[in-house]
């Protein structure tokens, strides 16, 4: 018994990625990163020069393109592997270039409609914890648990600076600052406003002042309620 497919959605810094692999590895179920699949795309359009408002072209890019996401986990902190035809591009994908043509790149029906197939194929493997905007709306509108994560501006644009100070070695230096990333953030939630879509049947969390191991225990009761 069990859920077969969780759904964590969520804004950016709304700690999904942090909790979905956490509960991933608890459960020992495969954890999925959509999110990592359309940064793979947007550092590949950048890479390839294809014009990220270019629906058509983008489309065309994602359908010839080779996208792997390997698990399970390797050394240096990663959560995963991201291969783009073949490239390792685990970092690539967190650039600041990236971050900010992602949103553009993941407005196009053409690139949804791919990803969102090879998604729904990575699901029905069974077992999974799956992360990302829409996974309990539309990629997985049947996951026995979706959970939708929400924090405010503020302390979502705080969370992202200490990843990236952290990442950095604790050298601030080289990081930009909570202010550009408020700014950051805020352009990205009103591009990805519409394809942001919380299930109606989610349970939200209001993670502001909460830990990960408060989400995960807040979340426990839920995954062993599904039958
Ligand atoms: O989760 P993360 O911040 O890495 O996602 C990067 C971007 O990918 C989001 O800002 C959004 O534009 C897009 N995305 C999406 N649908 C998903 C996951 C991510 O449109 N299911």
């Amino acid at each position: 018994s069990g859920p077969q497919c969780i759904a964590i959605d969520g804004p950016a810094g709304s700690g999904k990625s942090t909790v979905g692999e956490q509960l991933a590895r608890q459960l020992g179920y495969l954890y999925v990163d959509t999110g990592a699949m359309y940064r793979a795309v947007a550092w590949l359009a950048l890479h390839e020069d294809v014009d990220i408002n270019d629906g058509p072209a983008l489309g065309e890019l994602v359908q010839r393109a080779d996208i792997v996401i390997n698990h399970p986990h390797v050394e240096d902190g990663r959560q995963y592997t991201v291969l783009v035809n073949g490239r390792d591009v685990t970092w690539d994908i967190r650039e600041a270039d990236v971050t900010r043509s992602v949103s553009a790149v993941s407005s196009h029906p053409e690139v949804r409609k791919v990803l969102i197939a090879q998604q729904q194929e990575m699901a029905r493997q069974g077992k999974v914890v799956m992360v990302g905007r829409d996974i309990g709306a539309v990629v997985l509108p049947d996951a026995e648990l979706k959970i939708y994560l929400t924090a405010s501006l503020a302390e979502r644009a705080r969370r992202r600076h200490a990843e990236l100070v952290e990442r950095a070695g604790g050298n601030e230096k080289n990081v930009s600052s909570v202010e550009e990333l408020t700014s950051d953030i805020e352009r990205r939630d009103a591009i990805d406003h519409d394809n942001m879509q919380p299930a109606i049947d989610a349970i939200v969390i209001e993670t502001d002042y909460l830990t990960v191991p408060q989400v995960l225990s807040t979340i426990a009761p839920y995954v062993e309620d599904t039958v």
